[in-house]
């Protein structure tokens, strides 16, 4: 069951609350208790006061006897207050039977809690004892006095009941209160996601407005907006993306319709249906081409990781994606110098593939009869591949956006037969499947591509 954060917060003032006022009911009761012991022991300590004297002063029998009508008339009908003289010679003693077995001694203070008996269901009674020593006639005497604790007991029974009362009372107003504290404070919450709710569909530039929310929200705000705005580019992308192929796919696609139009129009010999068809067959290679790399970059979109892994020597494989293009290289009288080695775990046919692409760029742009140089340099579990050439420089708007599918910043050359635009997509597609990353700068007249990958050998 799920429980509404207005809910929680009241359970959680109420938990807090029940917490204070247990803990404050506790102090305030045991304070109350204490200043009621107390109250009983002076007035214990009084009545002593005024009788121990009088006791101590004399030691003829006779006087005893108006002692104890003078103890009668001292202790109340409802026996609320009592006196004992505990003494071996009945004629000094006074008061009724004592529990059997009491320990005097016990306490220095001379202050016990006695239940006598026949009280067995009331409270204890306090009692406090005063040795009154030996003097004439008259032996050493125990003086006790004894006060009922049944009406403090009352009075602190009464105080607590009131504490659980009030602290229960309390917990529910909190409770009731903090609900609605708590139902009030998240009414920008439940506006927020009115707000949200309400976005119409296919419009990605609308965004949630910040402005009039709290602080708290305001972060989430601007989170959601962020995705929306980024939402919003991955559909522009899309968008683009789904014109730039249909792009691509028309020209080969109005050519073959062209020449087979052509062809079919005119009496052709064999000879020259076997040269269309030879032309043919190369622009469908190429839209075969352009399929196929889309293939390729959908799944490393899609999460599709590295799985043909070999333990190589970058040096040697670099080293054989160079001579497999030396080619290209050729044309424009280019050589290309490799710095740096170390063995990783990789898939070996990608990084051929990620590495050709950079390259053939590079040998594209470079300054004819100009070194094109292939660093391989180690961070760790990290192996960073670039390849630098010497060439215009390129500006910052584009570096940031060439690796984007179809971007080419050479508008003049953009719609070349040849290029489409995916070699660097699917350099970062290759290092996006290692664990790595992509990056480009162009500083003092050299342009530099490079990609990052993983060791992906079992740590
Ligand atoms: N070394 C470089 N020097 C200058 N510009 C470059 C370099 N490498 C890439 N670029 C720019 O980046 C763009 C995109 O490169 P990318 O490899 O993705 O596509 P392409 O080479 O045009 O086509 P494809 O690789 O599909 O044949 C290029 O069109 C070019 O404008
Ligand atoms: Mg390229």
């Amino acid at each position: 069951m799920k429980i509404s954060i207005a809910k929680r917060l009241a359970l959680m003032f109420a938990l807090a609350v029940l917490l204070i006022m247990s803990i404050s009911a506790t102090l305030l009761r045991s304070s109350l208790k204490q200043s009621l012991d107390e109250q009983m022991q002076n007035e214990l300590v009084l009545r002593h006061s005024v009788l121990d004297p009088v006791l101590a002063k004399y030691d003829s029998p006779t006087f005893w006897v108006g002692l104890r009508q003078k103890l009668d008339g001292l202790t109340p009908a409802d026996e609320r207050v009592r006196y004992w003289i505990l003494v071996d010679n009945p004629a000094f003693s006074y008061g009724g039977p004592m529990p059997d077995g009491q320990d005097w001694s016990k306490r220095a203070d001379g202050l016990f809690s006695l239940q006598l008996p026949g009280r067995e269901r009331e409270c204890p009674m306090m009692v406090l004892l005063k040795t009154i020593p030996a003097m004439g006639n008259r032996p050493e005497l125990r003086f006790i006095v004894g006060l009922d604790s049944t009406p403090f007991r009352k009075t602190l029974n009464h105080f607590t009941k009131i504490l659980i009362l009030t602290s229960a009372l309390g917990i529910g107003l909190v409770a009731l209160l903090g609900y609605w504290i708590a139902r009030f404070g998240l009414g920008p919450v439940r506006r927020l996601s009115r707000q949200a709710n309400s976005l119409p569909p296919g419009d990605s530039k609308q965004r949630l407005d910040t402005e009039a929310l709290p602080a708290e929200l305001q972060e989430l705000a601007v989170s959601f907006n962020g995705a929306l705005a980024r939402q919003e580019t991955a559909w522009c992308q899309l968008e683009g993306f789904n014109a730039n192929v249909a792009h691509e796919l028309r020209t080969p696609l109005t050519n073959l319709i062209g020449q087979t139009q052509v062809a079919l129009a005119h009496g052709r010999d064999v000879g020259e249906l076997q040269d269309l068809l030879q032309s043919n067959l190369e622009e469908l290679e190429r839209m075969g081409g352009i399929v196929n790399d889309m293939l390729f970059l959908a799944g490393a979109e899609s999460g599709q990781r590295a799985t043909e892994l070999s333990d190589v020597s970058l040096y040697e494989e670099a080293s054989k994606t160079v001579e497999y293009l030396e080619p290209v290289l050729h044309d424009k009288q280019l050589s290309v110098e490799i710095h740096g080695d170390m063995r990783v775990c990789i898939d070996r046919r990608l990084f051929h593939r990620s590495l050709a692409n950079l390259i053939q760029n590079a040998a594209r742009y470079a300054v004819p009869t100009s070194i094109i140089t292939v660093s391989l340099v180690s961070h760790g579990m990290q192996v960073e591949v670039s390849v630098s050439n010497a060439g215009e420089p390129i500006d910052t708007v584009h570096l940031e956006r060439l690796f984007e599918r179809f971007y080419r910043a050479d508008a003049a050359r953009a719609r070349s037969d040849a290029h489409h635009g995916l070699g660097l997509s699917i350099v970062r597609a290759v290092a996006s499947m290692h664990g790595g990353r992509v990056f480009a700068h162009s500083e003092n007249g050299f342009n530099t591509f490079g990609f990052s990958l993983m060791n992906q050998a079992a740590p």
